[in-house]
């Protein structure tokens, strides 16, 4: 009897076995629950749910959202039901899911961390876990977690403590920094088993009339098509600062898209924006990219890492 042929699209992310390597990238998918009826989540690689915290938060005066030329900038404050509601009751609703549910945490010191952490720990049903760590440490006098390769490796070094499971720990990199390698090697050697990267880049909008910001907040953070030969550019040097996996993360809206990030040095990518305009875009980014494989002969989506050509 013949074998059924292996999908050209299926990978293994630290253990995880994922169908694509598509995911949708955490705050533009919510919790997944929301999109049960519009999109077979069973044809997503994963989903990232909104960032979770300790408890819950309100987030950022209105407006939030801004459409800027070719992407958008958002100053959420990330709102979200706090981990301990997620767990009861979002978290169930995602049984049988047929995708890979990975939790988002944040906090603004490293026991905030640990104490979402653990209470994941004990809640079935995830793949794994992806810190964000774009946001400034309160003990440190506001110190961005994610700009100082000191306080990032205490973070990991914690929260890596704190699983006892199999869970992977990915490690979201923030884009806000001269050089990412430093922060790719201290996320690795503080136990991190694969990066993601790019968080939003820091970001204005001005309103010229009443020359006032756009975004109540002041400040938020550009995503979408705008940020993509910025993205690829840092995936491309974290890849080759570390020896974990890294994902690929920024402005991707096309299988095209995924591809040249799988190529830059990513095994697996995150939609984010574009499933703003249609929630869609993870499933048809995964088609699209199995399409491009075929076209290019190439048997399995992971042949593509790191293949990225430099000179004549
Ligand atoms: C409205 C909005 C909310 C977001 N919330 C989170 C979040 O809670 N945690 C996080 O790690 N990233 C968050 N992000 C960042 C995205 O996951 C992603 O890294 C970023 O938008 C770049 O990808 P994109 O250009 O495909 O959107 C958010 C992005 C947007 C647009």
């Amino acid at each position: 009897m013949l074998k059924e042929m292996p999908s050209r699209l299926a990978t293994s992310l630290c253990g995880v076995s994922l169908t694509n390597p598509v995911l949708a990238a955490s705050g533009t998918y919510g919790y997944g629950v929301e999109l049960k009826g519009l999109v077979k989540l069973e044809a997503l690689g994963g989903i990232i749910v909104k960032g979770l915290s300790r408890e819950p938060m309100d987030g950022n005066p209105p407006p939030r959202l801004v459409e800027t030329a070719a992407g958008m900038i958002n100053s959420v404050g990330l709102q979200n039901i706090g981990v301990r509601a997620f767990v009861r009751d979002k978290l169930p609703q995602l049984e049988g899911a047929g995708t890979a549910i990975f939790a988002n945490v944040f906090g603004y010191a490293v026991e905030d961390y640990v104490e979402v952490m653990r209470v994941l720990e004990d809640a079935p049903g995830l793949a794994g876990y992806e810190l964000n760590v774009s946001c400034p440490n309160t003990k440190h006098g506001g110190i961005f977690f994610s700009s100082d390769p000191g306080l990032l490796g205490e973070v990991v070094t914690a929260v890596r403590a704190a699983i006892r499971s199999a869970r992977p720990l990915i490690v979201k990199l923030s884009p806000n920094v001269a050089r990412i390698e430093p922060m790719a090697k201290a996320a690795a050697e503080a136990g991190a088993d694969a990066i993601s990267l790019v968080n939003t880049f820091v970001s204005l909008a001005i309103d010229p009339g009443t020359r006032k910001p756009r975004i109540g907040a002041g400040f938020g953070g550009l995503s979408g098509p705008a940020i993509k030969p910025i993205a690829l550019r840092m995936v491309y040097e974290a890849s080759r600062a570390v020896s974990i996996p890294v994902i690929g993360i920024g402005g991707i809206a096309s299988g095209a898209d995924a591809a040249e990030f799988m190529i830059a040095g990513a095994s697996a990518v995150e939609v984010g924006t574009a499933s703003f305009w249609d929630p869609q875009s993870p499933v048809r980014v995964a088609e699209e990219l199995d399409r491009f494989l075929e076209r290019e002969g190439v048997s399995r989506a992971a042949d593509l890492v790191g293949t990225l050509k430099f000179g004549t």
